[in-house]
């Protein structure tokens, strides 16, 4: 992951299961500082937009080259090969093809369950994190392999979409999440909102449990729980079902 706010993440890295999963080694996550790859004397990582306009803008050299450190795995200083026209060959990396590479942008592809478990499926993941008013088109162009957005709104930078993406992509990585079969149960792998659950205790301001959840019937929970799955989605989020499943 590239930031120029390596200290964000310490929390969201260092806790709970993901934080367990970098400890036991299952997952292996390495923050790069993108200031590392400045060459001024002010570490500076962004300048005025060319055309003019308020704001500035994050810098394509100074992410270029940390991008080219990263995918070779080299420390900071050191690039082998560099960005060409075409964006073609803008694959050089040491010993094949540069690793998937995610830009966080409002402008990217709908991070879903569906692309979170197409990024689980690679070895190797580079997220870049924007800041300011944007970037260089050309690090869209040269860098990216995916742009991804996690939602119409707009924040300071990618930090949060990065946490959101490593949090979703990293609890279908085997050996995670503890119960191996769990993670598939949940909203959005099925195409549908979770039915509602209940523990104890069995009364709370005098409300209680559905009836059927402690019959110890377990067809008639299973109906209970898939029919109320099924209305949840298609009143909260019809869009998420097919064309003949809405009414
Ligand atoms: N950077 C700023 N806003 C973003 C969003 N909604 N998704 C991804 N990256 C972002």
């Amino acid at each position: 992951m590239l930031t120029i706010f390596p200290g964000w993440f310490a929390g969201p890295l260092t806790t709970s299961l993901l934080g367990r999963a970098r400890r036991e080694g299952t997952l292996d996550v390495r923050l790069h500082d993108l200031r590392d790859w400045t060459t001024d004397r002010h570490r500076s990582v962004d300048a005025a937009p060319y055309g003019g306009g308020a704001g500035m803008l994050m810098r394509a050299d100074v992410w270029i080259a940390a991008c080219e450190s990263v995918w070779n795995d080299l420390p900071a200083g050191s690039t082998v090969g560099h960005v060409h026209e075409p964006p073609a060959e803008a694959h050089h990396v040491a010993g094949g093809e540069r690793p998937r590479t995610v830009l966080l942008t409002p402008r990217g592809r709908p991070l879903t369950q569906a692309l979170a478990t197409e990024l689980a499926a690679e070895p190797r993941l580079v997220l870049l994190c924007g800041r300011y008013e944007g970037i260089d088109e050309r690090v869209h162009e040269l860098a990216a392999t995916d742009e991804v957005s996690i939602g119409d709104y707009v924040l300071f930078g990618g930090e949060v979409a990065a946490a959101a993406v490593i949090e979703a992509v990293t609890r279908l990585v085997p050996g995670v999440v503890g119960n191996a079969a769990s993670p598939d149960d949940e909203s959005f792998s099925s195409g549908q909102l979770e039915y509602p659950q209940y523990t104890r205790p069995a009364t709370i301001r005098g409300r209680g449990v559905p009836e059927v959840l402690t019959s110890g019937d377990h067809a008639a929970v299973e109906r209970w729980r898939s029919e109320r799955a099924a209305t949840l989605t298609r009143q909260r989020r019809p869009d998420l079902l097919g064309p003949d499943e809405r009414t």
